[in-house]
């Protein structure tokens, strides 16, 4: 049978974006010989819409049944007045939550033909290629007790960063995995000085790493200093792995390295299926840009290269991640460039769908 990827476009300028996605898609197939079993399915509000819940069970069955699942984005203004309980986000929540998808990865990479648009100096991230892993299902944003309580004549809020040996051993494995995949070094985010479950972190990743990784070249840093570094002399590091809090603030940190929101892909892994590759969900870090949707502007960009990662992750098709990146790359030095990546005026951006097809034109040159 061919693999399967079940796609969700969501709302707003995903199924815009996702349209280009799905051109190149059959392009693999067709020119590659790597076909697909896709089927497409509602996320969020489309869903609310249709279903009542930003996520129906049925789609939810097909999203544990698929090699892969790609989503676009999900949200916008005509959802935001709904119970939270069936917030388009919930859908997104519900897939991360049952999936199990514990490892998230964030890659910053920069292309050479955008390196001018960054805020940093140019030699600071000319070539750089990062990974940052962010433990997601569990830490402060989960842990129990948590809650607004009152104590004597005042409120106290609470949140416990909580985490088990378990918890970080597994994803630990997956930023060596991918380490292995790539620079073949790791660098373990925490505040080990101040925090018990940072001591326990630093503690259960060294010892992953002495009895199953010691082939990786593996470091320690206090999360505070990594910020400062990430932004110092980022290309110092290959793969980061770090906790949910400490993550969801350096994964946005890194990747602004680089550029526009409109670039970066993202991939949430899980553990492994009977086939041995991980239970995976590919999306854009960006939302579902109202203010841009219906009028052909969004950058497809990001969500091109999430279906990259997926051939890579999911499908064991680097040399196909590759020729796809390469050919963004390709796109984005020969000037094409979407509104989001103007840089001076009286350029002229091309469409989402003239986009789509300046990277299928690379892909058949390639
Ligand atoms: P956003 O990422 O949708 O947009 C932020 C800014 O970046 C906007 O100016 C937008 O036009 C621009 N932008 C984003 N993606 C772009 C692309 N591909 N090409 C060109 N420009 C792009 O974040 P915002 O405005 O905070 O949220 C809008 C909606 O999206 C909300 O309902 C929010 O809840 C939802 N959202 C959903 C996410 C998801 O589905 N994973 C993540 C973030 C927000
Ligand atoms: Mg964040």
């Amino acid at each position: 049978a061919n693999p399967s990827l079940l796609i969700l476009p969501g709302d707003g300028i995903g199924p815009e974006v996702m349209a280009e996605v799905r051109k190149i898609i059959d392009w693999f197939g067709a020119k590659r010989g790597l076909v697909f079993d896709v089927s497409e399915d509602l996320v969020g509000g489309a869903a609310y819409d249709v279903h009542g819940v930003p996520l129906s069970d049925e789609t939810m069955a097909k999203a544990q049944e698929a090699d892969a699942v790609l989503l676009g984005a999900v949200g916008g203004p005509k959802y935001d007045k709904l119970d939270f309980s069936v917030k388009p986000e919930r859908g997104l929540l519900r897939l991360r939550k049952e999936m199990d998808l514990f490892s998230n990865l964030r890659p910053a990479q920069c292309f050479d033909a955008l390196a001018d648009f960054s805020s940093l100096k140019k030699d600071i991230i000319a070539g750089l290629d990062i990974m940052i892993v962010r433990e997601l299902t569990s830490g402060v944003y989960f842990g129990e007790p948590r809650g607004i309580f009152t104590e004597g004549n005042e409120r106290v809020g609470i949140n416990t960063q909580r985490y088990t040996e378990s918890e970080i051993a597994r994803v630990a494995r997956s930023a060596f995995e991918l380490a292995r995949r790539r620079g073949n070094k790791v660098c373990s985010m925490e505040k080990a000085n101040v925090m018990e479950s940072g001591i326990l972190w630093r503690e259960v990743v060294q010892e992953v790493h002495d009895k199953e990784y010691p082939d990786v070249e593996l470091s320690h840093m206090y999360a505070d200093n990594g910020a400062m570094q990430l932004v110092r002399w980022p290309k110092q590091f290959d793969v980061i792995v770090t906790d949910n809090l400490f993550g969801d603030v350096l994964s946005d940190c890194a990747a602004m390295l680089t550029g526009s929101l409109g670039m970066l892909p993202s991939a949430s892994l899980g553990a492994p299926m009977a086939n041995g590759r991980p239970k995976a969900l590919y999306e854009p870090v960006h939302g579902s840009a109202p203010d841009i949707a219906g009028q052909g502007k969004a950058n497809p960009i990001a969500c091109v290269l999430s279906f990259a990662m997926a051939l890579r992750y999911s499908f064991d098709q680097g040399n196909d991640a590759d020729r796809l990146e390469k050919a963004v790359e390709k796109v984005l030095a020969d000037g094409v460039r979407t509104a989001d990546l103007m840089q001076n005026a009286g350029e002229t951006p091309v469409s989402t769908s003239q986009m789509g097809d300046a990277i299928i034109a690379a892909l058949d040159a390639s």
